[in-house]
């Protein structure tokens, strides 16, 4: 569904992907683990076409991203949902409006159908339609991740992007929300990729689970796979012990 081969990404001095590779199969839910600054958002923004590899390429469904016109893009990014980091809702649109907010850029459907796909996705995420009309400085941080992924799902998409789902949310919220992402997937059997630094969110929807370090991937398995694994980066992320204090 998803192949990255050797993309190679620099921003000024720094060389922030080294010839990464990866490739993620059709239904499953990979989820990518690094430290903060390793390039993982910029991962994702590859993979849906916001930011081109210096080299090396990203396929979707076969198709490089790279070859496509302006409106090829468009298309090929439909068919990715997105929850980005912080949700990242439009503040001055109803949580209505920001949840339809795709289909009313992006397709012709009546105003009727779009409404009943935003009450669906509303049930979806387990919010009442009290909130609907309700902009989103007036919801608390586990309710903006709900309409954020009720906003990504909108679109029916075949692949969803999930960073950093539950940061900042309670353990009992950011349990929610990771149960309603292993829902979504098995109901809809959409591809995931999911960023995140909290490994009871990566054992909760993984099926697999890749760690991204110095520019590449370099270990990737099942999440028991990756609890036995002998690589000291590996453990040491999981167990969340600092290499290097001053790095800190
Ligand atoms: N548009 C950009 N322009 C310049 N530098 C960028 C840009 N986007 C990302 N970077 C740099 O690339 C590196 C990786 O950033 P990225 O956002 O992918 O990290 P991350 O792994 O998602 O971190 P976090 O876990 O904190 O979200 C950082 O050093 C960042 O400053
Ligand atoms: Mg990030």
């Amino acid at each position: 569904m998803i192949r990255i081969v050797g993309v190679h990404k620099s921003f000024g001095e720094k060389h922030v992907l080294q010839g990464l590779g990866l490739e993620i199969e059709k239904g499953e839910t990979l989820v990518i683990i690094g430290r903060s600054g390793c390039g993982k958002s910029v991962l994702l923004k590859h993979i849906v076409g916001l930011i081109k590899p210096d080299q090396g390429q990203v396929f979707l469904g076969g198709v490089d991203m790279a070859q496509l016109d302006r409106n090829e893009l468009t298309k090929q990014r439909m068919r990715c949902g997105v929850l980005f980091q912080g949700a990242a809702l439009f503040d001055s649109l109803t949580v209505a409006e920001n949840i339809s907010f795709y289909l009313d850029e992006h397709t012709e459907l009546p105003k009727e159908e779009v409404e009943g796909k935003v009450r669906q996705k509303m049930r979806m995420v387990r919010l009442t339609d009290e909130l609907l009309d309700k902009k989103p400085a007036q919801l608390s941080g586990g309710q903006k991740k709900r309409v954020g992924l009720a906003r990504a799902l909108a679109m029916e998409p075949e692949i969803m992007l999930y960073d950093e789902p539950t940061t900042g949310l309670d353990p009992i919220t950011a349990d929610a929300i990771n149960k309603l992402i292993r829902e979504t997937q098995h109901v809809l059997g959409t591809t995931g990729i999911a960023v995140t630094h909290d490994m009871a969110s990566a054992y909760t929807i993984a099926d697999r689970i890749a760690m991204l370090d110095d520019g590449r991937i370099i270990a990737i398995g099942t999440p028991e796979e990756m609890r036995n694994s002998r690589d000291k980066r590996v453990t040491n992320f999981i167990n969340g012990i600092a290499e290097d204090i001053s790095e800190n």
